[in-house]
């Protein structure tokens, strides 16, 4: 079965195209390379023995992604993570945002629209449910008004979706809102790659543990949590991929109940960041040089997933521990340094 997987370059991607390709799908990439680069593919190809196809195409050029169709009428389901990610980025150049995550998921689902049956899986976030009322959080809490322009677009865009699913018939959606996603493939041939300075933690954390950046700020730890740090719900990067193709075979073997789902994918379990930073210190054997600052603005205190639904439905769940994500993502930091 072919599969197309957009932004298949990037960090959640790439990860992604390894498991379906072990499970002997036929995988087609398309990545603009705006937050990626092409040597992935070798490093794709290192690890499974066989090399995806690949096609540099931009998704907002609407004619290229006809085009893409026509050449490939066989496509059966599509895996969709191309979008820009970066938060504070996207309160800056809200348009971009707009632009970029929902003309490429319009043009795609377009084209999906006219086919007889396919399957879509969509990149949403834990961002929808804002600073939930209860913990853990159910795919039935409450999606809250967007913090940011890029939080919007996730909302937006299973809104998209949803209407898309109501009105066609065969086509198949699920989206999966991701967690913290963390972690490199043990192979450390692939992982996460920031451009600048890091928006996440696990990386950020990392890069000072290597020397490239001085020092952690730990914003806030007047928060109402076991040490007053924020809790987050860190998921190993293996896992989230894997939970990609359980999801689709779901959806190309006809077993979804409705013909648009939403999964929470965590792995069920907060982590606050001292004891994200503990993580760090364990499996790597240093000291890393942190400090205490301020809250930060739009920080919310909490976020972890239930995942009975995950687990029950999609019979999958997360199985690396936070130490065996930060092994990964150390080791994966180190070799990206000698490189
Ligand atoms: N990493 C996270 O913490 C996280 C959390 C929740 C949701 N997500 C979502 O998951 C998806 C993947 O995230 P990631 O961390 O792998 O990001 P990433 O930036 O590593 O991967 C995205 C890929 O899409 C490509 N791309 C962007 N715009 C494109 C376009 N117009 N045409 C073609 N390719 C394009 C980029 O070059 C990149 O390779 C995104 O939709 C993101 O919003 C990520």
């Amino acid at each position: 079965m072919k599969i197309l997987v957009t932004g298949g370059l990037g960090f959640i991607g790439s990860h992604t195209v390894v498991q379906l390709q072990n499970k002997g799908f036929e995988v087609v990439i398309i990545d603009d390379l705006s937050n990626s680069s092409e040597d992935v593919l070798g490093r794709i190809t290192s690890i499974t023995g066989k090399a995806p196809s690949f096609e540099k195409l931009d998704l907002r050029e609407k004619g290229k992604v006809t085009d893409f169709f026509k050449r490939h009428q066989n496509i059966e389901g599509v895996i969709h993570f191309a979008a820009s990610k970066a938060v504070g980025e996207s309160v800056q150049k809200p348009l971009l945002y707009y632009e970029n995550n929902i003309n490429t998921l319009v043009y795609v689902l377009q084209e999906l629209s006219q086919k007889e049956k396919a399957g879509f899986i969509f990149s949403s976030s834990c961002t929808v449910y804002g600073q939930a009322d209860t913990m853990p959080i159910t795919e039935d809490a409450p999606v809250k008004p967007a913090e940011s322009p890029y939080g919007n677009t996730k909302q937006i865009g299973e809104e998209i979706i949803r209407d898309t699913c109501k009105v066609t018939k065969g086509l198949n959606a699920i989206a999966l809102r991701y967690f913290n996603p963390m972690g490199a493939h043990p192979s450390a041939a692939i992982g996460e790659l920031p451009i600048g300075v890091p928006q996440n933690l696990v990386p950020f954390i990392t890069q000072t543990g290597v020397g490239l950046r001085e020092q952690l700020s730990v914003f806030g730890d007047d928060y109402p949590t076991s040490d007053g740090t924020c809790i987050r719900d860190y998921i190993h990067v293996v896992d989230l991929a894997k939970a990609h193709v359980v999801a689709l075979e779901r959806l190309l073997e006809g077993k979804n109940k409705e013909n648009y789902e939403v999964f929470n994918v965590g792995t069920g379990t907060g982590s606050t960041v001292l004891e994200v930073i503990k993580s760090f210190e364990k499996v790597s054997g240093k000291k890393l040089n942190y400090k205490i600052v301020d809250r930060r603005a739009g920080d919310i205190t909490s976020a972890y997933a239930d995942t009975t639904k995950a687990n029950n439905i999609l019979g999958w769940k997360a199985e690396s521990t936070l130490d065996e994500a930060m092994k990964s993502a150390w080791d994966w930091e180190l070799k990206v340094r000698n490189r």
